[in-house]
């Protein structure tokens, strides 16, 4: 499953230079989630080996178009990890560190019971982990139960997987 996906990212993956900043090459995934192919390849890729879980959690934005799918796909219901200022209150909110400035998070406070389900958390990279990290704590805190992380693409240099080891725990899987 790791296979096709990795062959249809290396097939349809659009490289652009100097973006967001000087010296980073991006990897944009957009024609690789418009190919069909792409697509059924990545979410079989994310869900393989996922048992137990009874939420998706998709992390603003393109883990909203992921994490839709792979909930499709484990038959489960998904929830939008959203950017602060979108949800109607009341919500429960984190804030945390990005390379320049911080940045929020959110979930309804109201008419959702996370208490006791166990979620696999979604988004296309893992870099520093820092996202990955204050979804999982808002999730939490709300009582829910995190049970992996999965991802499209990770830039090990940056170390998310300790830091989600080191916030959550050595026992939570990262799929990457
Ligand atoms: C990117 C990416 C992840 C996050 C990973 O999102 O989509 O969500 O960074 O970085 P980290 O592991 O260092 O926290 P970004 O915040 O740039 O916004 P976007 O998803 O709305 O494009
Ligand atoms: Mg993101």
């Amino acid at each position: 499953a790791v296979d096709r996906a990795r062959a249809a990212i290396d097939r349809h993956v659009r490289l652009v230079d100097d973006f967001p900043s000087p010296g980073i090459a991006f990897k944009d995934l957009t024609p690789v989630l418009a190919d069909p192919e792409g697509l059924s390849a990545i979410v079989t890729a994310l869900t393989h080996g996922c048992r137990g879980i009874d939420l998706v959690a998709g992390i603003d934005a393109r883990g909203f178009l992921l994490g839709g799918a792979v909930a499709r796909e484990l038959e489960v219901g998904v929830l939008a990890v959203r950017k602060a200022g979108k949800l109607p209150p009341p919500v429960h909110s984190t804030t945390y560190t990005l390379e320049y400035g911080t940045a929020s998070l959110e979930i309804p406070a109201d008419g959702l019971d996370l208490a006791g389900r166990r979620v696999l958390l979604v988004d296309d990279v893992l870099a520093t982990g820092g996202t990955a990290v204050a979804a999982a704590k808002l999730l939490t805190d709300a009582g829910a139960e995190i049970v992996g992380v999965a991802v499209v693409m990770e830039l090990a240099a940056l170390g998310g997987r300790s830091t989600i080891a080191d916030g959550l725990g050595p026992d939570i899987g990262v799929h990457a």
